[in-house]
C-alpha cells in the first residue's frame, strides 16, 4: 500500500526484533529511537529491562520517543 522513493529506501533497513529477548541485532548506537504503544504490553520489570536495553543501544543524548498510553512505573 505504501511505496519509498528509490533514494530513501537504500538508507532504511528493515529488521524484526522480539524485543524481550536478549538478542538485538544492532552495531551501530541511535540517536532517536520510536518505541511507541509496545511496553504496554509488558510488566514493570520487563519494561526495565527493556528500557535499559533501549539504553544501552542510544547515544549519548539520544532520544527516545514513546506512545502517550505508556504506563511506566
Ligand atoms: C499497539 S501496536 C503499536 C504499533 C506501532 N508501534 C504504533 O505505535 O502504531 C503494538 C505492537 O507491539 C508489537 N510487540 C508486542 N510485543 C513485542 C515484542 N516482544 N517485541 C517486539 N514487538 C512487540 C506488536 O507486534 C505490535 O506491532
Amino acid at each position: 500500500m505504501v511505496r519509498v522513493k528509490t533514494e530513501l529506501r537504500e538508507a532504511v533497513e528493515f529488521i524484526s526484533v522480539n524485543l524481550i529477548k536478549d538478542d538485538w541485532p544492532f552495531r551501530e548506537p541511535f540517536d532517536v529511537v520510536f518505541c511507541r504503544n509496545v511496553m504496554i504490553y509488558f510488566d514493570a520489570p520487563t519494561q526495565r529491562k527493556v528500557l535499559e536495553r533501549i539504553h544501552r543501544v542510544m547515544k549519548p543524548g539520544g532520544l527516545l520517543f514513546v506512545g502517550h498510553a505508556e504506563n511506566f512505573q
